[in-house]
């Protein structure tokens, strides 16, 4: 069995639209659980995420999703926080070699959103995570998924929180596609 974890923060709901979508194209391939994590903001004190529980339920799992609205250029910082709390699973290599990949939106069509998922991919190899990039040609896919091109993750667009089809078929792809990855390489008995 592989567990795939999706660790996100949302605030009006759309983020975590896509880590649903995420979350089931992992949960589609046979032998794999996931675990859905949101960061919330009551978990932040004076600025310190502090749900050690939530930080302790990762060590455990083959792969990590972030998930994240792009808010002025980068993550948010709920989720900044929460990457701020990782420091002693950083020191401790907890997170060495899980798979990992991130996904974000915005209500821009090119509103930054790259510095998000490349944010994410920092992040992932600052733990030594191995970071899975979205394997579908913008622009070449006979489904039309990746309308927008980034292949580090998805990008996601909605200037009024609706979810375009694409984008959540696109993250479903994603979770599958990560989901595949965590089997292959699962440190957990199969
Ligand atoms: C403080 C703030 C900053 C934002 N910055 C950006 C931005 O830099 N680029 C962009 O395209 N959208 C930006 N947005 C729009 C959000 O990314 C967008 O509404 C997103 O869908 C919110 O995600 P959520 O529904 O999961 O909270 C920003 C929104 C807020 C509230």
């Amino acid at each position: 069995m592989a567990i795939v974890a999706v660790v996100f923060h949302s605030a009006s709901g759309t983020t975590e639209k896509l880590a649903d979508s995420v979350m089931s194209g992992a949960a589609s391939l046979k032998g794999v659980d996931v675990l859905k994590v949101e960061i919330f903001g009551s978990d932040i004190v004076e600025g310190r995420y502090q749900n050690q529980d939530v930080l302790d339920s990762l060590d455990s799992v083959d792969a990590i999703i972030f998930g994240s609205p792009t808010y002025m250029g980068s993550v948010s910082a709920q989720f900044k926080a929460f990457a701020d709390a990782t420091g002693d699973k950083w020191s401790e290599k907890a997170w060495s070699d899980k798979i990992a990949g991130g996904f974000t939106i915005g209500s821009n069509l090119s509103g930054d959103q790259l510095m998000t998922t490349q944010y994410f991919q920092i992040f992932a190899n600052q733990h030594g995570m191995i970071w899975a990039s979205l394997d579908i040609p913008g622009g070449c896919d006979p489904e039309g998924r990746n309308r927008l091109g980034a292949q580090s993750g998805l990008i996601a667009h909605s200037k009024d929180n609706i979810l375009n089809k694409i984008d959540l078929v696109t993250a479903k792809y994603l979770g599958l596609r990560i989901a595949k990855l965590a089997i292959r390489y699962s440190i957990n008995e199969i």
